[in-house]
Order: structure tokens, then sequence, then C-alpha cells
């Protein structure tokens, strides 16, 4: 692999003067080229510097890298979690046919099916209002005590699907900030609100101790009858049970499911119960779909492999060390945090599988928010900034709101004009006219023309689809998870385990006493000088 590497750090060197602009000039059908499409979804990374050699380069390396043999791997549910010793099977849970899938001997399907068959039927009839409250009401509120895997996949979804969501209302509570629980109760009714506890350990300390909160809130009102709005997402079906939570109300499902890929399954339960049985299958499908695309689509036309590839283009070829995720679509406003978990958790890493150092720069930084809104806020330091930052524009053909399609047009224009502006820039000579035009005296035009010139030729590659369906969600989530495995395969790492959330975790429990009173000189400087202003008496 290492010839490849240098072939593609040559072929960098030899074509970076080379503008984004010069490559569509040269090959009029550059976009056909340098795009691909799966069910709908098109990926369009024609604004890119990448030419035919370069992606062939990369095509080279992923083959090298043996990435068609780890998929077949990952969806056959062999152990590729080597450090936990696991599968990695958040695909079985999306998967629509019967095809055996085994586990240590075992065909997993039929507990996934019957899990999703009694995840449905409980937010049936608590949408119906046949499960009803102690006292014979219907519930009106759901809130969901979770938090990273166990809380971002449903509250992004939640929002994205808005335009579908016609059961409870769901909330949802993650933070050990008292603040967060205090907040979302405070306009809630006990009476009629289901707690979901959803902890794949369920040991999570932020969730088990907003758990107990929101117990204590429920008793308050129902006293021994609180039970009765509970319900628990887990792996640890002892926990669960020790909690009080009654059996027929717990989803489990098994340790192979990554907590930032669980969404598909029990994790999902606030989903079904906001947007019902039919739209959640929905979602299933068009991961399913993005699925078998990856699965089956030859590399130079699969988006997981395309999109992972440019992602290794960028970081570890052109030396650009983030990615921003920029939504043109406001119900998707939770989906960079939602992927920064599953990218920065998957693939921060710096040892390999084998346990030696990474030679290359792996997971980049990843952040975003959605336009139109960024533009007013960091889309500065996009285009004029020192550093490069490769943008992933999203966008729908037409949103859910007929009446204000005026609104989306705009929408659409923004988001094109600017992967245009940062791909032309403007030239030295067209900001000198700029400020010409602008009434700029001649002495000044020097120094105007320098801060209206952009210098361009910066990447972005665009995902549109024809409107954000649960479909759609479903494969966009999808796409995403298989792009974050392509790019670990290529680094050799393991992207399912998480090694590295947890000393903060044990350095947190072992502060607690410090925080409560007690005394340990062995700590450094700065945490004993902060411990003391943190416990000192609140001023006046
Ligand atoms: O802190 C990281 C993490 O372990 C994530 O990987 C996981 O999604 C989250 O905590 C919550 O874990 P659990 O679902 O076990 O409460």
């Amino acid at each position: 692999m290492s010839e490849i590497w240098s072939k593609l750090s040559e072929h960098r060197r030899q074509t970076s003067e080379m503008s984004i602009t010069e490559l569509f000039e040269r090959d009029q059908n550059r976009f056909q080229s340098f795009s691909a499409q799966a069910d709908g979804l098109l990926l369009d990374f024609s604004k890119t510097a990448l030419d035919e050699t370069g992606l062939n380069a990369l095509v080279d390396l992923a083959e090298q890298a043996g990435l068609a043999s780890k998929i077949e791997a990952m969806f056959r549910g062999d152990p590729i979690n080597v450090t936990e010793g696991r599968a990695a099977l958040h695909t079985a849970l999306r998967s629509q046919n019967d095809t055996a899938v085994m586990v240590d001997g075992q065909d997993v399907m039929p507990e996934i099916h019957q899990t999703l068959q009694r995840m449905e039927s409980f937010a049936g009839a608590l949408r119906s209002g046949a499960y009803k409250t102690v006292t014979g009401a219907q519930f009106t509120d759901v809130v969901n005590i979770g938090i990273g895997g166990s809380d971002l996949g449903p509250v992004m979804a939640t929002r994205a699907l808005a335009p579908y969501h016609d059961g409870p209302r769901c909330h949802y509570v993650s933070n050990v900030d008292g603040a967060d629980i205090t907040d979302c109760l405070a306009g809630l009714d006990p009476q009629t609100t289901l707690i979901i506890i959803a902890s794949k350990s369920f040991t999570t300390i932020e969730t088990m101790t907003n758990a107990a909160t929101a117990i204590s809130w429920l008793r308050a009102a129902l006293g021994d009858q609180a039970s009765g709005h509970l319900a628990a997402v887990s792996t640890a079906l002892d926990k669960t049970t020790e909690m009080g939570i009654p059996p027929e109300r717990v989803f489990g499902f098994a340790d192979w499911v990554g907590g930032r890929y669980s969404l598909w399954g029990p994790v999902g339960l606030p989903i079904l119960i906001a947007v019902g049985r039919d739209n959640f299958r929905a979602m299933l499908s068009g991961a399913a779909a993005m699925d078998r695309h990856f699965q089956t689509a030859d590399f130079r036309h699969n988006l997981p492999v395309l999109l992972g590839l440019v992602g290794i283009w960028h970081s570890n070829i052109c030396g650009y060390n983030t990615r921003a995720i920029l939504p043109y679509e406001q119900r998707l406003a939770r989906l960079p945090a939602y992927l920064q978990q599953l990218d920065m958790e998957s693939n921060g890493k710096s040892v390999t599988l084998e346990g030696s150092p990474v030679r290359r720069t792996t997971g980049p930084i990843v952040w975003g928010e959605p336009g139109t809104n960024g533009q007013h806020a960091f889309y500065q330091l996009l285009h004029q900034g020192t550093h490069v930052v490769p943008a992933e524009f999203l966008i729908a053909a037409e949103g859910h709101e007929a009446e204000l399609s005026h609104q989306h047009d705009l929408l659409k224009a923004n988001c094109l004009a600017q992967s245009e502006a940062l791909m032309l820039g403007r030239s030295a000579q067209q900001a000198r006219a700029l400020a010409q035009s602008r009434g700029i005296p001649e002495g000044d035009l020097d120094r105007m023309t320098a801060h209206l010139t952009f210098p361009g030729n910066r990447p972005s590659i665009t995902l549109a689809y024809p409107r954000l369906t649960p479909f759609a969600l479903g494969q966009i989530i999808a796409l995403y998870e298989h792009r974050v495995f392509t790019e670990g395969v290529i680094w050799g790492i393991n992207s399912f385990d998480q090694w590295g959330v947890e000393l903060g975790k044990e350095l947190a429990v072992g502060l607690l006493p410090l925080i409560q009173g007690a005394t340990d000189s062995s700590k450094d400087g700065s945490t004993l000088g902060l411990v003391a202003k943190l416990t000192a008496s609140t001023p006046a």
C-alpha cells in the first residue's frame, strides 16, 4: 500500500497548481464522471481537486486495503471489533430479508425481528391510547433519558422527521447537568408522561443519575405505580430488572450493536413512537438499500466508498484536517452532532488493529451547522480564512412545505451559491473592478482589492436527495456509517471501540469526593486550584 500512498502524494504534488475550475474546463463531463447515485441519492464530488488518476489510485488503495473482504466480514458477523471481540452488526437490525446472520453459531435474525415486533406493538399501543397511564388516560409525552449513542440518533431523527411525527411528543434528556432534566420536566405532567431509560450498558453515570431523578419525579405523583410509566432499552437486562422496570417494557439488544450505530434497533424506540411503524420501517429500508449498494456496487460507483476516498484524499493527501457538515435542511440541525460521535468516536484513533502507532493522520475533526445560518456565522473563515475546510453540503430537491416552495428555492440557491463561491472565489482582477464600481478612491484600491479577493479553489461535496423522507434519512445515515468504516479500513484501525472515553470517566469518579469536601494533595496544582474555586461558597 505504501507505493500507492506515495503515488497519491506525488500526484498531488504534480497537480496542485491545477484548479478545480480548470478541471471543469478540461472535462465537459466532469459532473457525470465525479458523481454517483444510489436509489435517488446523489453524491457530487466534482468540486474537488480529484482527477481520474487520483481517483483510480484511491480505488486501488481501497482494494489493497482489502475493503471488499472487510465489507463481507462485517455483514457476515465476523468479530471485526477485535479489541472487544465482537461483531459490528448494526446492519442486521435493518435487514429486510430473512437471510441468516450467524453470531457464535446462532442466527440472530429471528430475535431481531421479534424485538422489532415487540417495539412496534408497544409503540402502536402508546400511539393509539390502548396502552394507558396508571390512571387510565392517554400518554401525551415521552422522555428519553440516554447519552451519546443512546441519545443522539433518536434526537437527530425525531427532529429530521418532524413532518411525519403524529405520536406523543418526544423529549430528550442527556446531560448530567441538572438543568437539562429540570428544564425538560418543568413543562410536563408525570400523570401523562412515559420515561424511557436508554443505555446499552445501563451503568452510564449521566443516564443512571437522570433516571433516578426522573423516577423520583414520577413517584412523587404516582407513588408505587410509577413503574407503569417506565420503559427501558439496554443490553443489560439484569440491571433493568434491578431498577424495577417491568420486563414487558424492556427492549434488549446484543452487545454487537455499537452505541453510535444503535438507532436502528431498540434505541430507536422514541423515533418509532413519534412517527409510527410504517415510517420507522421506511427509515430502516433506506438504510438497508444503502447496505445493498455498499455491498454490491463497484468502488468507482459506490457512494460510501467514494465518500470515504474523498475523505482520505482531503485529510491524508491534501492535509486538510477538518470537515464541515452543512445541511441545508433545518430539520437536520442535529446531524453534525450525530456525525461527530459517529465519525470521531469511531475513527479518532492513533493505533492500528495490531496495536502499533498509525502512520498517517486518522479521523478528521467534524463540525457543522445548518445553512443558511452558518453563512452568517463561520462561513467567513471557509471563504477567506487560512484553513481549507472541505465542506459537505446536504440539500433536498423539495421541502415538505409546499406553500413555502419559494423559500425552498432560496435555500437551494444559497446552497449551490456557497459551493460555487468556494470553488470559484473572486480573483484580484474581479475584486479590483468591484472596488472601483463601489467608488473606492484610487489610493485605497490596492488595500480594498486584497480584502475583496477570495482565493477560491476550496473543495466541497454535495449530497442531494428528492426530499427528507424517512427512507432518505435512513440512506444518509447508513451512507455516513459506511464512509466511516471505509476510512477506518484504509487506516487499518478499529472503528468500533472507544477506549478514549474511559480515562475521563474514571477520573470523574475519583474527583467527586474532592468536590464534596475530601482532600487529596497528590492532585496537580491546577486541579486543586479549580476544586477550591468551585467549592468556595457562592458569592452573594
Ligand atoms: O462515553 C461514550 C459511550 O460509551 C458511547 O460510546 C455510548 O454511546 C455512550 O457512552 C452511552 O453509553 P450507554 O448507552 O451504555 O449508556
